[in-house]
């Protein structure tokens, strides 16, 4: 339930080139905010259809690709009416368990991000801004789903940000 969407892109090294078979795990909210977890005591509905977790790895050019629902945003307890703003977690692995990267992908124009503590804990605008997918008429499919696209640079004056500490 929700609204339909995919999420694609690409895993790129320090220099652009695509990385491919990398394990590209992700983990999100249902479209009403609500993880499947025992530990979410959000009362928002569960999707009986939605579990929010799901594994690819990257093809030959590097690219990953997802079909899932746009997470809702959810509260979180962290402040006063401390809500996240609508994301999905990635987890890479690169060629060893050492080289994992843990990190959010956020979606464009969520206002809530100017008061979420995770996003601000990345202290520059362009890291942020690295974090944020993008919509992609390329992507979006005709009377299917609004397609989003998000690359991911795993070294380098590009990297994308990891996260400073969130487990969900
Ligand atoms: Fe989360």
């Amino acid at each position: 339930m929700g609204e339909r969407i995919v999420v694609s892109g690409r895993v790129l090294d320090s220099e652009g080139r695509g990385v491919p078979d990398t394990v590209v795990e992700v983990w999100q909210a249902n479209a009403a905010g609500r993880y499947v977890d025992p530990g979410d005591h959000h009362p928002a509905p569960l999707d009986p259809n939605f579990t929010g977790a799901g594994r690819c790895l990257t093809d030959a050019e590097g690219r990953y690709r997802f079909v899932t629902v746009k997470p809702g945003a959810y509260p979180w307890g962290n402040h006063e009416n401390a809500w996240r703003p609508a994301h999905i977690h990635f987890s890479l692995y690169g060629p060893e368990l050492g080289s994992r990267l843990v990190t959010q992908m956020y979606f464009p124009g969520d206002q809530l991000m100017q008061y979420d503590p995770i996003v601000k804990s990345i202290p520059d605008r362009r890291g942020r801004e690295l974090l944020v997918s993008r919509f992609d008429w390329e992507t979006t499919e005709p009377q299917w789903a609004l397609g989003y696209r998000w690359d991911i640079v795993l070294r380098g004056r590009l990297a994308t940000p990891r996260e400073a500490g969130d487990e969900r």
